[in-house]
């Protein structure tokens, strides 16, 4: 492929011919970059758990909130994972490209009809509560509930997480990590959410002896804790789920 080409947002490598539902974009994320779409993962479960802390207790509200998370990146499918992975800092075209995948998944999830929560959470998670970040042109609760939510659990996922360029962050400070932006990039009701649950998850790992504890454990007890009422708990079985 041409080194330029590369880098730039499109969908020729994706074949949507038989793709009419949830499911079988969820099918197409899994087979596009499998690291990725575990991530997503871990961002939908953050969501359920910050959407209960807010006080949601509807099954299928809930259930919204989780899937906002699980398809917040369905316009990766746009990146070839080169890209995605890219070992290093995008250039300033690069980082345009990728920009494009907010938009772009918001519009693969309408074609299949999803919610509009889920809709939205791909089109705005990238939206700052101060009005920075992209697309733009929404400030603070003008943000989509759905959207807020995501923007937080797709930041710890990515401060948890190891990636080709960088170490996972300590999640004993994973707390510490987002509050210096609350009222920047986070709504500051739904960073208090977060802090029960980190506390909770915290405080568990103090009882089995465990105070630095490692992104597994860490994501152990959130899905102990909070996914206990929910189908699926893991990764490997989400295709379950629809
Ligand atoms: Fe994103």
């Amino acid at each position: 492929m041409n080194q330029n080409k590369k880098f730039l947002y499109d969908y020729s490598h994706i074949d949507f011919s038989n793709t009419t539902s949830k499911k079988d974009i969820l099918v197409l994320l899994i087979q596009h970059d499998k690291d990725s779409f575990n991530y997503s993962f871990n961002t939908a479960a953050f969501n359920y758990a910050i959407a209960k802390e807010l006080g949601v207790d509807d099954p299928t509200d809930l259930r919204l909130m989780f899937e906002s998370g699980l398809f917040h990146d369905t316009g990766k499918l746009g990146m070839i994972p080169e890209f995605i992975n890219f070992p290093g800092s995008y250039t300033l075209m690069m980082y345009n490209e990728m920009k494009k995948h907010a938009q772009g998944g918001s519009e693969i999830l309408e074609k299949v009809n999803a919610d509009i929560e889920i809709v939205e959470a791909a089109k705005y998670h990238h939206c700052n509560i101060d009005g920075s970040g992209y697309p733009g042109g929404l400030y603070g609760k003008e943000i989509p509930l759905s959207a807020r939510i995501t923007r937080i659990s797709d930041s710890l996922d990515a401060y948890l997480s190891k990636r080709c360029y960088k170490e996972g962050g300590p999640a004993k400070e994973a707390l510490d990590d987002l509050k210096q932006y609350t009222g920047t990039s986070y709504d500051e009701e739904l960073i208090k959410c977060f802090e029960a649950i980190h506390n909770q998850i915290m405080k568990e790992c103090h009882l089995i002896g465990e105070d630095r504890p490692s992104q597994k454990m860490y994501m152990h007890f959130l899905v102990r804790l909070y996914l206990y009422d929910f189908p699926v708990k893991n990764a490997k079985h989400i295709l379950e789920l629809f």
